[in-house]
């Protein structure tokens, strides 16, 4: 399909906040515009908030449609796992789960969360390890710019335990010491950076320049044991450790998910990579470096493309893929964002309308319920006034429902 049918129908930027009709081969379909669920900050269990993850969605998300659409027991997935928020948030609700990222790190991230370990044994385990071992420096990469000498030794010390101790507890170590690679504040191993995004090392050397301050020493056992805490203080660890047998975790492509059964999923919830909005490779190369996997088993395989067409393809494919996993008269709730392309706000939930209605693509395999955008409230007043309050990007969700027909 060109891009120029995939474009065909698609609302101007007044009218992309506002309810209404999208026109669509087979019938209308409704766009709600509304609050769905708060825009509170860190409402949800302690355990989502262990990671910060580009791109990623609040867990309130995967909350409203689980809660919507499954009965415990059921099972729910997500092909573009991330830091495992939809795995999590469908094994806090009963729920099976079943999540797949191309990227190894995001099971890295997600695994712990649905096996928990309580604080006693984080602190138990911490004690054991040496971080004080003697480390020649000059066999290991230069990260001079991120930690004080003394920081690093004990962080290269915590990853070579890790190569070979891989039980829960020393899982939930893992997830919690990436979590606290890089950050603003004392509670994070680096100096000053950014919390979010692993950034290059000559904009840290910049940082440092500008902020005139070398990395000073951050004990690295103390700051995992602070964070875990915090981790953890929503409680209920026991009965969500028990749903852990329940929960799978798959590494690889979104449209060949080979170790998903077909017909096995009650539920998708889901955010695929928004065009070319987000460098996952670059952006999380300090956290892959920490858990040894090689930029090259990532780089090529992740879908990062600034080509409509291209990126229309890959979610046909991963629908396709989707169709056979997902139980008749199931779901899928398709995250996606409005993006620039070429020059204007481009709304991608009416891309992924108009290729469930296209012959080339999925014609005859998923419908479009309703599609909702969830508006925040501080665009909310702004929507009223029909103001487009989206220059910056991607600010609010918009949600593409399909069933399996
Ligand atoms: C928008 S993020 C998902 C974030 C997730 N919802 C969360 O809350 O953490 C998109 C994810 O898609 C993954 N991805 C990119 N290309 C992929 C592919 N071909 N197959 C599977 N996953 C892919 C990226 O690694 C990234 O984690």
């Amino acid at each position: 399909m060109s891009a120029q049918a995939l474009l065909k129908n698609i609302s101007t930027e007044s009218s992309a906040h506002e309810s209404g009709l999208l026109m669509t081969p087979y019938g209308p379909v409704s766009r709600t515009c509304d609050e769905f669920w708060t825009a509170k900050q860190r409402q949800l269990h302690s355990l989502h908030y262990s990671n910060s993850y580009r791109a990623s969605f609040k867990p309130e998300l995967p909350d409203y449609f689980i809660r919507k659409l499954t009965n415990p027991g059921d099972r729910v997935g997500d092909p573009f796992g991330g830091r495992g928020t939809t795995l999590l948030q469908a094994s806090i609700l009963g729920r099976k789960g079943v999540s797949n990222d191309v990227n190894p790190l995001s099971e890295r991230l997600a695994y712990p969360k649905v096996n928990p370990v309580s604080i006693q044994e984080i602190q138990d385990r911490l004690e054991e390890i040496d971080f004080n071992a003697p480390v020649d420096l000059s066999k290991e990469e230069d990260m001079s710019m991120f930690y004080h000498e003394q920081t690093y030794k004990e962080l290269i010390n915590l990853r070579n335990y890790l190569k070979n101790n891989r039980d829960n507890v020393d899982r939930f170590i893992e997830m919690t010491a990436l979590s606290r690679l890089h950050g603003h504040s004392n509670g994070f191993f680096s100096a000053y950076s950014f919390p979010q995004i692993s950034i290059p090392k000559v904009n840290q050397e910049k940082i440092n320049r500008t902020r005139a301050a070398d990395p000073d020493y951050r004990e690295v056992k103390p700051r995992i044991l602070k964070k875990a805490k915090t981790s953890l203080k929503s409680g209920d660890v026991e009965r969500i450790r028990r749903w852990g047998k329940y929960q799978k975790l798959t590494t690889g492509d979104s449209r060949d998910l080979q170790e998903w059964a077909s017909e096995s999923v009650n539920l998708v919830v889901t955010s695929p990579p928004f065009l070319n909005q987000v460098d996952y490779v670059q952006d999380t190369w300090i956290e892959s470096w920490f858990c040894g996997i090689p930029r090259e088993e990532v780089e090529g395989k992740i879908v990062q493309t600034p080509d409509l067409e291209k990126w229309a393809q890959f979610i046909s494919d991963t629908l396709s893929e989707l169709h056979r996993v997902v139980v008749a008269g199931g779901y899928v709730a398709m995250e996606v964002g409005e993006v620039r392309y070429q020059g204007k706000m481009l709304n991608l939930d009416e891309i992924v309308v108009n290729l469930t209605a296209s012959k080339d693509y999925n014609l005859g395999q998923f419908k479009v319920v309703e599609v909702l955008v969830q508006s925040q409230q501080f665009t909310k007043l702004a929507n009223c006034f029909k103001v487009a309050n989206n220059k910056l990007g991607t600010n609010t969700n918009r949600i593409v429902l399909m069933e399996k027909i």
